[in-house]
C-alpha cells in the first residue's frame, strides 16, 4: 500500500505533479512531502507552497484552486528543505533539473548523483525511486542504479533497488493540471515489482482508463523516448524556418500554405512560423542523445547532425526576426516600441531561454525605445525594460511587436487603443483572423506578419 510519497524538486514539473497527486481523490489520506533545495530560491518556493500558493505564476485557474484546497485539507501535504523528511516513503519522486553545461559528462552528473546518494542512504529498501528528470539515455541504468546498489551494499541491504523512470509531459499554460492528470505516460522499471508499483502510483493521479500508460522494455528506452519526442518537435519547428524565409522573399502566406497541408492527417502537426524556441526542454533535450552515445556508450562515431542543426536554427530565429524588424522600421524616426509578450510561450510567465527576451535585447542594443507588456511577467524579472500594464498607455507608442500569443491579451482593446499610422509587427500570427486587417486599414495601421 502507498502511504507516503515524497517529491524532490519543486520546479514547474515537480510542483504541478505535487498538485496533481495531492488533489486526487485517491490520495486524500496520504502523506505527501515535497523537498526543495535549502537555498534562498528553494526557501521562496517552500514559503509560497506551504501558504497554499502555487509557486509559479499560472494561467490555469483550476490548478491554483485545487492546489490551495489540497494544502488546506491535508496537514500532511507540505514542503520542506530537509531531505530527511523523505524517510519512510513508499515512493520518492526525483524531479530536479539536469543540464549539459560542462564538457565532461561526469561533471554534469555531479548534482543528480549527489542527490541520489543521499536519497539511497535515507530510504527503506522497498521504496520506489521514481525518476522523471529528462536524462541522456543510459544515465539511469549505467550511472544511477549502480550507485544506488553500491550504497545499498554499504548499508548491508541484500536486495536490488526498485527504480522506475517515467517522464513528464507537463505543458504549463491554461491546461497545466490537465496535462499531468489527463495525459498519457510512458514508463519503465528496473524490475517487475517496481513496474507494478509505478503503474499503481500513476493510477492514483492520472485518468489511466482514458489515458493508458505505455510500458517500455527498459529504462534506457524510456529515457530515449523522451529525448526523441522533444527532438522531433525541435526539428519540426526548425524545418519551417527556411520556408518562412522563402515565403518572405516571395510574398507568400505561409500560414495559408501550412493550413492547406495540415488537412492531410499525416501532416497535421506541421509547425507554423515563429520567433524561435525557448523554455527548458526543447533548447537542451536534442543534445542528450549525442551526449549519451559519446559519454555513456562510447560510440564516438555516432553523430546527430539533424538534432544539432535544429538547435542551431531555432536559436537563430530571434536574430532573423530582429533583422527583418530592423529593415521594416528603417524609416521610422520615432522608435518608441511596445513588445507584447516576454515569456517563452503563451499563457506562462516562464522566461527561461525565452526568444522574446533575446529579441528585446537586440532591440534595446539597436536603439529602439523599448517597453514591454506581459501580464504574466513582473517588472523585477526584467529590470532593464519598463513594464506597461494599461491599455491606455498604447497611445504613446509607434511600433508594436507581438511575440507571444497570450490569451490574456485583449485583441479588441488593443486595436481600439493602438494609435493611427503606427506599425504592427506580428511574429506569432496573433491577429490570425482576416477581419482584423480591415480594422487596421481603417486606422491606417501598417500590419506586417512573419510568414504572411
Ligand atoms: N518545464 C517543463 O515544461 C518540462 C516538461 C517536461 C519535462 N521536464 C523535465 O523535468 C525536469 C524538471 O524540470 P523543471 O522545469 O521543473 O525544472 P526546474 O529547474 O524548474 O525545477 C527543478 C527544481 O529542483 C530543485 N532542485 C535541484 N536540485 C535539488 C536537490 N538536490 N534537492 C531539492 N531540490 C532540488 C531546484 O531548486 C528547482 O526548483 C527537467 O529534467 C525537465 O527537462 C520539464
Amino acid at each position: 500500500m502507498i502511504k507516503k510519497i515524497s517529491i524532490i524538486g519543486l520546479g514547474y514539473v515537480g510542483s504541478s505533479l505535487a498538485a496533481a497527486i495531492a488533489s486526487s481523490n485517491k490520495n486524500q489520506n496520504k502523506i505527501i512531502y515535497c523537498i526543495e533545495n535549502s537555498n534562498s530560491y528553494g526557501n521562496s518556493i517552500i514559503k509560497k507552497f506551504n501558504k497554499g500558493k502555487f509557486p509559479f505564476e499560472s494561467a490555469d485557474k483550476e490548478l491554483v484552486i485545487k492546489f490551495k484546497r489540497a494544502i488546506k485539507k491535508n496537514n500532511n501535504f507540505r514542503a520542506f528543505t530537509d531531505l530527511n523528511k523523505i524517510k519512510e516513503s513508499d515512493i520518492v519522486v526525483i524531479s530536479v533539473g539536469f543540464e549539459i553545461n560542462h564538457k565532461k559528462f561526469e561533471k554534469n552528473l555531479k548534482n543528480i548523483l549527489f542527490l541520489i546518494k543521499k536519497v539511497s542512504y535515507l530510504i527503506n529498501p522497498e521504496c520506489l525511486i521514481f525518476l522523471q528528470t529528462t536524462l541522456p539515455p543510459g544515465t539511469t541504468e549505467q550511472k544511477i542504479i549502480p550507485l544506488i546498489k553500491k550504497i545499498f551494499k554499504k548499508r548491508q541491504i541484500n536486495k536490488n533497488p526498485n527504480i522506475a523512470y517515467s517522464y513528464e509531459r507537463a505543458m504549463p499554460g491554461k491546461d497545466y493540471l490537465n496535462s499531468v492528470s489527463n495525459f498519457w505516460r510512458v514508463y519503465s522499471s528496473s524490475n517487475l515489482y517496481a513496474g507494478n508499483l509505478c503503474e499503481k502510483f500513476l493510477k492514483t493521479f492520472i485518468n489511466t482508463n482514458k489515458f493508458p500508460s505505455t510500458k517500455l522494455k527498459d529504462i534506457t528506452s524510456c529515457e530515449t523516448a523522451k529525448v526523441l519526442e522533444n527532438t522531433y518537435r525541435a526539428v519540426n519547428i526548425a524545418l519551417v524556418d527556411e520556408w518562412t524565409k522563402f515565403s518572405q522573399k516571395l510574398n507568400l502566406n505561409l500560414y495559408d500554405i501550412i493550413e492547406a497541408i495540415r488537412v492531410r492527417p499525416t501532416h497535421n502537426n506541421l509547425r507554423y512560423p515563429g520567433l524561435g524556441v525557448g523554455g527548458y526542454c526543447l533548447t537542451k533535450d536534442p543534445t542528450f542523445a549525442e551526449v549519451s552515445a559519446k559519454s555513456i556508450f562510447k560510440l564516438k562515431d555516432l553523430k546527430f547532425p539533424m538534432s544539432n542543426l535544429a538547435i542551431n536554427i531555432n536559436s537563430k530565429m530571434p536574430s532573423f526576426s530582429f533583422n527583418w524588424i530592423e529593415k521594416i522600421t528603417k524609416n521610422f524616426k520615432n522608435k518608441k516600441t511596445l513588445l507584447f509578450g516576454l515569456s517563452y510561450k503563451n499563457d506562462v510567465g516562464d522566461l527561461r531561454f525565452s526568444p522574446s527576451i533575446k529579441l528585446a535585447k537586440y532591440l534595446k542594443k539597436n536603439k529602439f525605445k523599448l517597453n514591454f507588456f506581459d501580464p504574466h511577467v513582473s517588472q523585477k524579472e526584467l529590470k532593464t525594460v519598463k513594464k506597461i500594464s494599461k491599455y491606455d498607455s498604447l497611445v504613446n507608442y509607434k511600433i508594436f511587436i507581438f511575440s507571444v500569443n497570450h490569451s490574456t491579451f485583449i485583441k479588441n482593446k488593443i486595436i481600439k487603443k493602438i494609435p493611427k499610422n503606427s506599425l504592427l509587427i506580428d511574429l506569432v500570427n496573433f491577429f490570425e483572423k482576416k477581419k482584423y486587417i480591415s480594422e487596421f486599414k481603417k486606422k491606417n495601421i501598417t500590419y506586417r506578419a512573419l510568414g504572411k
